[in-house]
């Protein structure tokens, strides 16, 4: 699948990123609606993916202290390689503002997907928003 990522403000990138959301963790995980949104969009950095035809298709967000977040691709979009482009778009995000390192709470079934991109497992698995997660850390060159 061909696609583009977006890298911008909550200002700019709401609308897409918010419907991926929606879609994702609202309705496919069950996560209460109160608990996906937080005040902390408005200071992020967000990536957004569009395919070929201008859809959203991903999302994913960089909070100030260098967490990685809200990382999501709608269903249809999944193991081509897009939830890939968007990590790696906020992780550059990240190295050009100057972080050394980027951390994340992961859903524990996509502990390999992380891996992958260089990040280690840290401490016990623990529950948020009724779904197992382990917290994972990795450093920028
Ligand atoms: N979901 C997707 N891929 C997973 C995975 C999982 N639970 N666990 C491991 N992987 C691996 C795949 O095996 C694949 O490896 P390969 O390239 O060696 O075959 C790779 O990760 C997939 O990479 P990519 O195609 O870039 O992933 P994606 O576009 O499907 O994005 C998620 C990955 C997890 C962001 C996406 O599947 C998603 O949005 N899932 C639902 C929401 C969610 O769980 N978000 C994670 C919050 S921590």
């Amino acid at each position: 699948m061909t696609f583009r990522i977006s890298v911008g403000p909550w200002e700019t990138l709401q609308p897409d990123a918010q419907a991926i959301r929606q879609e994702v963790f609202v309705i496919e995980q069950q996560v209460p609606p109160e608990i996906e949104l937080d005040d902390m969009d408005a200071v992020c950095v967000h990536a957004v993916a569009y395919d070929a035809g201008n859809a959203a298709i991903a999302t994913g967000r960089l909070l100030p202290d260098g967490h990685i977040g809200r990382m999501a691709v709608r269903k249809a979009g999944r193991g081509q390689g897009i939830g890939s482009a968007v990590l790696k778009a906020l992780m550059a995000a990240a190295r050009e503002r100057g972080d050394s390192e980027v951390v994340l709470n992961a859903q524990t079934h996509a502990e390999p997907f992380y891996v992958a991109h260089g990040f280690v497992r840290e401490g016990e698995q623990f529950m948020d928003a009724g779904i197992p997660h382990i917290h994972m850390r990795a450093a920028l060159k």
